[in-house]
């Protein structure tokens, strides 16, 4: 099975877990367009949504669903989206598709995460995966700086402007064997934004694709 394959099987799973009646959270990326075509194809009713990004707002409403703000929906009780890395504690790498404040906004507001994502996101240690960390351009190089003194090569994406109107450092080779603590230290940097390092608040329930079909890890 190719990863398109894999990822529309664990995009079409993820469809038992959209609450009825209720608000839901909507995170960004291909996996996710996947899972906004499945509720479409399977004529899945969605009271209305929260969404982590300009283009899944559109690709919603293109399809129907109403979006609304974070501000008008408060809490809410599922957010659905992918990920770049996600380790055995349920930590994630977040941020390839530039969506990353949003999405850990949405996360923290959500009862439940549930992660989808194929089994090539599997990871022991998190870092192989550039770590995307959102920043204020007039800060990047001094960001920049503090992230190499972490250990890290931090590159700047190029033609990449957030929905936020802010630009994407991605950190190399990172070895990161404490995910909270290196969330909460770049956190700490002025000028950044969000780094997309998903620990602090981390998944509830991770699906992943395998060719003999989609396994559930759920958080005790
Ligand atoms: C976007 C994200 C995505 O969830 C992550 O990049 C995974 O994307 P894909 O489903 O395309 O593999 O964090 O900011």
């Amino acid at each position: 099975m190719t990863q398109d394959e894999l990822k529309e099987q664990v995009a079409a799973y993820a469809l038992r877990y959209i609450p009825q009646n209720a608000v839901l959270g909507v995170g960004s990326g291909s996996t996710v367009v996947k899972f906004i075509e499945a509720i479409y194809k399977q004529g899945i009713e969605v009271k209305c949504a929260v969404s982590s990004s300009n283009k899944t707002t559109q690709l919603l409403q293109d399809i129907g669903i109403k979006v609304i703000s974070p501000n008008e929906s408060g809490c809410f009780d599922v957010y659905i989206d992918g990920a770049d890395e996600v380790n055995d504690n349920f930590e994630m790498i977040k941020g390839g598709g530039a969506c990353l404040t949003r999405e850990k906004i949405l996360a923290s507001m959500a009862k439940q995460f549930v992660c989808i994502v194929d089994q090539s996101k599997l990871v022991t240690t998190l870092g192989k995966f550039p770590l995307p960390v959102e920043v204020i351009p007039m800060a990047r190089e001094i960001v920049r700086s503090k992230l190499n003194a972490l250990g890290g090569q931090a590159i700047l994406r190029e033609n990449c402007l957030t929905d936020n109107g802010c630009e994407i450092l991605d950190v190399h080779n990172l070895h990161i064997d404490n995910a909270k603590e290196l969330e909460a230290t770049i956190n700490q940097i002025p000028g950044v934004v969000t780094v997309g390092l998903f620990a602090q608040r981390g998944a509830d329930i991770v699906l992943y694709a395998t060719p003999q079909g989609v396994q559930i890890k759920q958080k005790m």
